[in-house]
């Protein structure tokens, strides 16, 4: 029987996502990138113009429970934040692209507790990605964007060149296009494409690395910048058996369900030895540490 899939359930989607960000270092390498490297690349944007326009894909303020957990600030935010320091009184008009009812509320919840916010102006499209296009196509909308981010969300699409094909088309002259996602060398992409057949199937790209866009845009001959950010994930508790905590872990990292009691023995074996692989992991002082390693992909128009 096939297992399922455990973006079918939201409530335990959105409590296994919340204690992979708790148990990873991955909101921090984002924030390290964002305020060190990032400004130097939106300095480079809008040519002294009045207005830019800029575009975030799968924006919901997912991290929102774990800002409000951890007192840190939301990752578009953030970026917005060292927007305005580099192009300081320009007007910023925010496409969100969002289909999550719920993550959209919490970034306009969030939006509307944060101060400094006057000079941009927020347009909200609750809709995917590839409903976005359709809407966009079909309006015949001309709007160029300065900067488009699609952070941790390419996983989530159908076809991932595409959807990175269509969002590029937008870009103004000297616009950036700036993808987050797992590095090729982070093996959680390979697990799931090793296991992809017996976990749970859905149309979705779900194992998309950073390896698999460069090769696309190798392909096609579109140049672009990367740069990796070393990030670890804590899975020490997905090897105690019956740990609540580790079974939600699981569940995040399968993409599956109730993994822990719903997987055949011989196929959570498989997955547990993979994680504990040494070229995986790290053990040591009692804890197994999984190598997240993330990239960043930043595309000229
Ligand atoms: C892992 S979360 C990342 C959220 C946010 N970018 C961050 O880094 O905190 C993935 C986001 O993509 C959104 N998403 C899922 N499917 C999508 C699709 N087909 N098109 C656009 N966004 C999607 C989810 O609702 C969610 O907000």
């Amino acid at each position: 029987m096939a297992l399922k899939c455990l973006a079918d359930d939201y409530s335990r989607y959105k409590k296994s996502f919340q204690l992979f960000l708790e148990r990873s270092s991955e909101h921090q390498c984002m924030r390290d990138f964002i305020r060190g490297v990032l400004p130097d690349i939106l300095a480079s944007i809008g040519q002294g113009k009045s207005n830019l326009n800029i575009l975030g894909v799968g924006s919901g303020a997912a991290k929102t429970f774990y800002v409000q957990y951890k007192g840190r600030s939301e990752i578009d935010l953030e970026i917005m934040s060292q927007l305005r320091l580099k192009h300081p009184g320009v007007n910023i008009d925010n496409e969100v692209v969002e289909p999550s009812e719920e993550m959209m509320l919490n970034y306009k919840a969030l939006v509307s507790k944060s101060p400094n916010l006057e000079h941009i102006n927020f347009n909200w499209n609750k809709m995917t990605a590839s409903e976005f296009e359709n809407h966009w196509r079909g309006k015949k909308l001309t709007k160029k964007m300065d900067f488009i981010h699609m952070i941790q969300m390419l996983y989530y699409v159908a076809d991932p060149d595409a959807t990175v094909s269509f969002f590029r088309s937008l870009l103004n002259k000297n616009g950036k296009l700036m993808i987050i996602l797992v590095a090729d060398k982070n093996k959680w992409g390979n697990l799931l494409k090793k296991y992809r057949k017996q976990l749970c199937q859905n149309d979705i790209s779900q194992c998309v690395t950073t390896g698999d866009i460069k090769s696309f845009l190798d392909a096609k001959g579109i140049k672009y910048k990367n740069y990796q950010l070393p990030s670890q994930l804590d899975i020490t508790e997905c090897f105690k058996e019956g740990d609540e905590r580790g079974e939600l872990l699981l569940d995040f990292l399968t993409q599956v369900l109730n993994f822990s009691k719903t997987a055949p023995p011989d196929l959570k074996k498989g997955v547990m030895d993979f994680l504990r692989h040494p070229d995986c992991s790290e053990e040591g002082d009692g804890k197994v540490v999984f190598n997240n390693m993330l990239e960043v992909l930043v595309l000229d128009a």
